[in-house]
Formats: structure tokens, C-alpha cells, sequence
């Protein structure tokens, strides 16, 4: 850990007393001149920081910024969120994620993007957000699977992205096969990339963008009837902090049930979120389009179909029409 990191933590232990220069300077090795100097750089960064002569300093405010130090605050997650790192601005983090991922980076690693200046969604849509104010990840996993089952890995990411928006009073579902929607807009989607080697997944860059603070000022007129937010929904401003911790933690269990081979009750979890099963659905798939009554979903998270001579067919990707 490096002085400003040990030193948000020191102010973090004490937030309604002031932290003497002393006492900082022994918990951090320094000298308190050097003390200042930290106080300097990490206000700097946006950090409020109280100082008081002779009684020392407070942390009053964190910076609404997605900070590898606040974000790994107390995360006791196995897998994923064990490495974060955060870009100010970048291409899209899923292209930083396989970039890292195909020189080794490690499962569970994460990585966050402020901006993305080339957001991508699925069928090669754009993904447009704004700076600051959403969260745009993406993670490398590295599950032992084989590749018809890589539905499960978009699953698992919808269905918490869901579980964090109903703790903040969003009743969210999933659009198969991707889109978390509330009240039929969307408001975040998910892309999940995967690199086979044989018959086996060598490694998987799940993309997850979220709207959170992005109010609907913001978007475009095309966008603003079928789009949402969760400052839109709340009417408040969502702490983005609080929100990943969340979304890291939902995931890591999740992953962890997937990984202990749990198909089933992953289903039943995605079944209980899904807006699009009990419905007349025409699904548009490659050259083909399906249409037929949404049944159920089979273990490997492909949807089945029963269409009007009462034949069951099975879609495995695709998008609703
Ligand atoms: C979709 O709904 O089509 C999927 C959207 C996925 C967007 C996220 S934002 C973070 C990550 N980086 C990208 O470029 N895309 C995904």
C-alpha cells in the first residue's frame, strides 16, 4: 500500500475526530512535514480534509470518483474486485480488460473507465455515456467452462446488476439477453466477450455498463424514450461508490455458485428476473428470427421457445424485435 493510500485509510478509521499530524506521521513512517505534503496530494485528487491547528485533521468529504482505495474499502470478495484499476479515460474497458487478459492478467481483476471514448455494446452498437458520471466496467474471468455455456456469465452480471438496483428501490429485470431494464427503458446492459482455446474458454471480458448518474438531460431525443438512469429513478443523486461495492459483491457470490456448478439456482435467479419469459417474443438471431411464446430457460441460460405447432425450439443469442 502505498503513503496516500495508508493515509486515506488512517483518516477513514477516525472520521468524528481529528487525527493528530504525530499520530499520522507514526502510523505512516513519515515525518510530518511529509504528512502535509500527503494531505495536499490526496485533496488534490478531491479528498476534503478539515485541518485544524493543534488538533490535526478530519476527513470530511470523499471525492464522487471511482477510487481503487474506496472502492476496496472493506471488499471481502474471493474473486472478483481482487485487482481494480481505473482509468480517467479510455477506448473502452473491455478492449484495456483483453489487452491484460491476453498477457496474463489475473482472473477477478477489474477495471473501471471515468470515460470511454469508444464504449461498445452488443451488436456492434455504441455504448454513449457520460464523463464521471456512470459506471462502465470490465472483468476478467476465467471460469473452467466450455463455451456453450458462457450464457450463464451474462446471466450472473444481469441478475446482479438487478439485486443492486432493487436495494436501492429500482425494481429492475432483464430483456434476454442482456438489457437490465425498469419499467421497460434501459439502463444498463452487458457485454460479454469470450476467447476459446479447443473447446474450452481460455478467458471471458464481461462488460458492464450502468446509467447512474447520467440524468436524461443528457441524451439524446432517440435515446431519451427507451433510456433510464438511477438518479432518474430515485430522484437522488446514487453514491457510485456504494454502488460497485455492491455490485462487486453480488457478483463474486454469484461466481462462486457458477464455479461450485450451480446451474439451476442461477436459473431460478434469473427466471425470477426475467421480463421477457410468458411472453409472445420474435427474436431476431443472426439471418434467422423466432417467434413464440417464451417458455423457460434451459440450464445453459438459452431461452426455449414454444412456438404455435407446440414444438419447443431453442435460442441460444439473439435480440427481441
Ligand atoms: C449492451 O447493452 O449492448 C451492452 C453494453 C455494455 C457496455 C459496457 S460499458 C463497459 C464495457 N466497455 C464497453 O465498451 N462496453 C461495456
Amino acid at each position: 500500500m502505498d503513503i496516500n493510500s495508508k493515509l486515506i485509510k488512517a483518516l477513514h478509521s477516525r472520521t468524528d475526530e481529528y487525527l493528530s499530524g504525530t499520530e499520522i506521521a507514526v502510523e505512516l513512517g513519515v515525518s510530518r512535514t511529509a504528512v502535509w505534503k500527503h494531505i495536499e496530494q490526496i485533496r488534490s485528487v478531491g479528498y476534503e480534509i478539515e485541518a485544524v491547528p493543534h488538533l490535526g485533521y478530519r476527513l470530511v468529504k470523499i471525492p464522487d470518483k471511482l477510487l481503487p482505495d474506496e472502492i476496496e474499502r472493506g471488499l471481502k470478495t474471493s474473486v472478483i474486485g481482487k485487482k481494480i484499476l481505473v482509468y480517467e479515460k479510455c477506448s473502452s474497458t473491455s478492449d484495456v480488460a483483453e489487452e491484460i487478459a491476453r498477457s496474463g492478467g489475473k482472473e477477478g481483476t477489474v477495471i473501471f473507465a471515468e470515460h470511454q471514448t469508444n464504449g461498445r455494446g452488443r451488436l456492434g452498437r455504441k455504448w454513449i455515456s457520460y464523463k464521471g458520471k456512470d459506471i462502465l466496467c470490465s472483468v476478467i474471468l476465467r471460469p473452467y467452462m466450455t463455451p456453450q455455456n458462457s450464457s450463464l456469465i451474462t446471466i450472473i452480471a444481469a441478475a446482479s446488476v438487478c439485486e443492486v438496483l432493487r436495494e436501492f428501490g429500482i425494481l429492475a429485470g432483464i430483456k434476454w439477453p442482456n438489457d437490465i431494464v425498469v419499467k421497460g427503458r434501459k439502463i444498463g446492459g452487458i457485454l460479454t466477450e469470450i476467447n476459446t482455446e479447443m473447446d474450452r474458454i481460455n478467458y471471458v471480458i464481461l462488460g458492464i455498463g450502468l446509467n447512474v448518474n447520467s440524468s436524461l438531460k443528457n441524451l439524446s431525443s432517440k435515446v431519451v424514450k427507451t433510456a433510464t438512469s438511477m438518479i432518474h429513478e430515485t430522484e437522488n443523486k446514487v453514491d457510485r461508490i456504494e454502488t460497485v461495492r455492491k455490485l462487486l459483491k453480488f457478483m463474486d457470490h454469484k461466481y462462486e455458485e457458477l464455479k461450485r456448478g450451480k446451474y439451476s439456482e442461477i436459473m431460478r435467479e434469473c427466471i425470477d428476473f426475467s421480463e421477457t419469459l410468458g411472453r409472445v417474443v420474435k427474436i431476431r438471431s443472426g439471418k434467422k428470427v423466432y417467434a413464440g411464446y417464451a417458455q423457460d430457460f434451459d440450464d445453459s441460460g438459452a431461452l426455449n421457445l414454444r412456438k404455435d405447432d407446440g414444438a419447443v425450439e431453442k435460442v441460444v443469442s439473439g435480440e427481441l424485435i
